[in-house]
């Protein structure tokens, strides 16, 4: 790449989220409500999904135009099966400097260790609460976070990096903070407190359920000493802090309160091959169509796919107002990937 691809508010693309599958087995009411994914909601069959080959072939292309960052997400995508395939091939496109899997860790135990010999390093496994009746009513399945405690400390032997991923939702587990806080900084495991934010239609969002950065950081500073770490890479999501006087750290995604459009290198592509450069997206791109029908060999779907990013203008979170996010046609989180 002589000259990095850039949209038209001069960001590269740098990333790509992958999601493997639209399933889940928790039904976060912030993601997928079980009033909407009910027992007759129809998922995507099989079929329809882009095969490993399919996404393998789609990397090359996205790598060629600056990607280095390869991120899988669902839904849940250790409900993908043979996953450590798909991580074997993507690690072996070149150029491909990093891949990361985000989950909610609940089949971490058989999966951790093939996916670990696959080479993938780095885990973000997504946790609310300690307490098991709320953690049981958050993720909708009555699941105990033992379960996900459990796998993170298997995953924690068996190699892994690990983040912790906390949403935080006003009046509903702001009491398990600093919880959350002791129990993480306790093992050295980066927990992650995540703004409430507005994906898809159906998750109730409003400003006022919003706990921002500003509101959890005053409340850890009663307790523990914090210190500002610096930015990882340019267009790094969280911003972080050390515990004084430790390795440990908290970070924060200030979607909401500090948002960080004019930094975002991010494009996606859902497991049926939709390309959206924009987790608020209304409408993808359909790549799948293009592969599938042999209309394209790889320099067109490279000038295709271009074309795209080039005239993105995407900054959902810099302009969001209680009426965007109640009146625009959003794509489901489950489904675009995070
Ligand atoms: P790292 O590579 O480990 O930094 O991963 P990450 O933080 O980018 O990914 P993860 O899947 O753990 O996402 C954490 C949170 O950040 C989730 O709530 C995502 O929805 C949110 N997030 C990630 N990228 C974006 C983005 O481009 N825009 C917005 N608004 N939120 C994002
Ligand atoms: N707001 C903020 N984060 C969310 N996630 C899912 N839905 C939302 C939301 N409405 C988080 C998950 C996971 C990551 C991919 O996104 O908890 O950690
Ligand atoms: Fe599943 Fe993650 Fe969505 Fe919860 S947030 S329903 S674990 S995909
Ligand atoms: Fe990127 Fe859209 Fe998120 Fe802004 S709201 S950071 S443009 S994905």
């Amino acid at each position: 790449m002589e000259h990095p691809l850039q949209d038209k508010l001069g960001r590269p693309i740098r990333d790509l989220r992958i999601s493997v599958t639209d399933r889940c087995n928790f039904r976060c009411s912030y993601c997928m409500p079980k009033e909407v994914f009910g027992d007759d909601y129809v998922f995507l069959p099989k079929q329809e999904l882009l095969s490993f080959e399919e996404i393998e072939r789609l990397t090359r292309i996205f790598v060629s135009m600056g990607v280095k960052k390869i991120r899988l997400t669902g839904g849940e995508p250790l409900m993908r099966r043979g996953l450590p395939e798909l991580v074997r091939k993507i690690l072996a496109v070149d150029g491909v400097e990093d891949i990361g899997l985000t989950t909610n860790g609940l089949l971490l135990g058989q999966q951790a260790q093939p996916l670990y010999d696959a080479g993938l390093r780095r885990l973000n496994i997504s946790l609310d609460a300690l307490d098991p009746e709320l953690f049981g009513k958050l993720n909708g399945r009555g699941v105990d976070p033992s379960h996900v405690l459990k796998q993170i400390d298997h995953a924690k032997a068996v190699g892994f990096e690990i983040k912790v991923n906390m949403v935080v939702q006003k009046g509903v587990n702001e009491s398990e903070i600093l919880p959350m806080a002791a129990y993480f900084k306790e093992r050295g495991i980066t927990l992650r407190f995540i703004e409430f934010m507005d994906v898809g239609n159906d998750n109730g969002w409003s400003f006022k359920k919003v706990v921002t950065k500003k509101e959890i950081l005053q409340k850890l500073q009663k307790v523990y000493e914090l210190e500002p770490v610096d930015k990882d890479y340019y267009g790094e999501v969280a911003k972080r802090y050390r515990f004084a006087g430790s390795d440990a750290q908290v970070g924060f995604i200030t979607s909401v309160s500090e948002s960080f459009c004019s930094t975002c290198t991010r494009a996606r592509l859902s497991s049926d091959g939709k390309f959206y450069t924009c987790l608020f997206a209304t409408e993808g791109f359909d790549i799948r169509e293009l592969i599938r029908n042999d209309m394209m060999d790889d320099d067109s779907l490279f000038e295709a796919i271009s074309a795209i990013w080039q005239g993105r203008r995407d900054r959902y979170s810099d302009e969001r107002t209680e009426q965007t996010a109640k009146n625009r046609h959003k794509i489901g989180m489950s489904y675009i990937g995070g």
